[in-house]
């Protein structure tokens, strides 16, 4: 039989064993602590040092991961989406580190007797780092040299891209634009563009700030089957001297493995003949491809349109309305809109009439195409 006091001793006796207890399981608790706290020390470090990964083509849009609507079953991998056009270069020079390219060549695209002054300019980019790419239906940046009244460098102007990803001399390093010097009269006084003045008077040899590229607006499909209708006002042919060139010329079809074989139908709106640009070049394409391709031209100051005023693109549109509207309930069909805000309305009151020819509601329709990635629009 156990005395209390026995009891009482034997506790006291185990009292030693349990603070060792207690002291074992705290020392080693406080030393993983102490190692893991330890090791996200180091973890954070090293992020800081590591280098940002250098890219050569900025910004060209990751695909998103789209996280699972509902719990997907654990072996499916996620759901990758990828961004239509998420290849297209973009921003690869932005206007804090524009690329310097050097002009090589700065010419008239305009005959005798022209109005106003545009300009075929070709900018070579080989020396780019990263590379200046860019695909047609893009536009790049252009920073004028000198300052503005304030005493700051000028803002950049965006320009379209005329040449196609291979360049004028096809050999894929150089990017080519068609440039209007901007002239008006302001009290009694001829005021010039500050850029457009400035890329017309530049000459080979000179350097010159660009950015970009950018846009995504004006692209081609990938289709090669595609019908490309192509209204164009002024320098608003620079994308569609892109696209011609890509659908027409040997060298380029030879290039690009892109074999078209759908429609090309442009309406071309200038002031003067002597003012519409790359025609040699077309009546070319007109000759080699005469099922392929279409020519529609509105020359303003030499043309009357049914009430007698001047002859513009959205007149030709009316004049066409059956057979292009046949075109454009083909889903092949995209349209693309280049040059003067100023002749939206005109197109949009000329496309109402036209669908209305055929029965159809352009109001309804034109979001219809715009939503099918079909009507492509870039004035200014
Ligand atoms: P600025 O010195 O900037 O003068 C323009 C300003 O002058 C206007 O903002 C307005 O305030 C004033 N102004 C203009 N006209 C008048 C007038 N009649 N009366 C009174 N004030 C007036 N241009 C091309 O030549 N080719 C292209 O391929 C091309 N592509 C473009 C693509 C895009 C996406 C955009 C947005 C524009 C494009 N432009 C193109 C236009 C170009 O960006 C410039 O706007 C144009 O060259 C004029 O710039 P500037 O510096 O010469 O004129
Ligand atoms: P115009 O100037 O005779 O009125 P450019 O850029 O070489 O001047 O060419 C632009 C062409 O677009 C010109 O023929 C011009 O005609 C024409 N144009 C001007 N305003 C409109 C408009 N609102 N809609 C369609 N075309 C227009």
């Amino acid at each position: 039989m156990y005395s209390q006091a026995k009891v009482i001793a034997g506790g006291l006796a185990h009292i030693p064993v349990v603070i060792a207890v207690f002291y074992f399981i705290l020392t080693t608790f406080n030393k993983r602590a102490l190692k893991f706290v330890e090791e996200a020390k180091t973890k954070k470090t090293e992020a800081k040092n590591v280098e940002p990964q250098k890219v050569t083509v900025l910004k060209t849009e990751a695909p998103k991961t789209e996280a699972p609507k509902t719990e997907a079953p654990k072996t499916e991998a996620p759901k990758v989406v990828k961004k239509k056009h998420a290849d297209v270069p973009v921003n690869i020079y932005r206007p804090k580190t524009p690329y310097e390219g050097t002009v090589i060549e700065n010419y008239s695209l305009l005959k005798e007797g022209a109005i106003g002054r545009v300009n075929h300019i070709t900018f070579d980019l080989a020396d780019s780092d990263p590379f200046l790419n860019y695909v047609e239906g893009q536009s790049i940046g252009i920073m004028p040299a000198g300052e503005d009244a304030n005493g700051k460098p000028h803002k950049l102007r965006l320009y379209s891209i005329a040449s196609t990803r291979h360049g004028d001399n096809f050999n894929g390093k150089t990017v080519s634009l068609c440039v209007r010097q901007l002239q008006y009269e302001k009290d009694g006084e001829t005021i010039n563009g500050v850029c457009s003045t400035y890329l017309c008077d530049i000459k080979p040899g000179d350097k010159v700030k660009i950015t970009g590229p950018v846009g995504k607006e004006m692209l081609l499909p990938d289709e090669e089957d595609a019908n490309i209708v192509m209204l164009a006002t002024g320098t608003g042919i620079a994308p569609m001297r892109a696209y011609l060139r890509r659908m027409f010329e040997a060298t380029e079809k030879e290039k690009n493995n892109w074999n078209f074989k759908g429609k090309a139908w442009l309406f071309m709106g200038a002031p003067k003949s002597a003012n519409l640009l790359y025609e040699e070049d077309l009546q070319r394409y007109l000759t080699d491809n005469p099922d392929n391709f279409k020519y529609t031209k509105a020359i303003s100051r030499e043309q009357q349109n049914t009430k007698g005023g001047r002859m513009y693109i959205q007149d030709r549109v009316l004049e066409s309305a059956n057979e292009l509207f046949n075109m454009i309930e083909d889903e092949k069909t995209h349209i693309y809109l280049c040059g003067l805000k100023g002749m939206e309305p005109g197109i949009d009151e000329a496309m109402t009439k036209a669908a209305e020819e055929k029965g159809l509601n352009w109001s309804e329709l034109r979001p219809q195409l715009k939503k099918a990635g079909r009507w492509h629009v870039e004035t200014y």
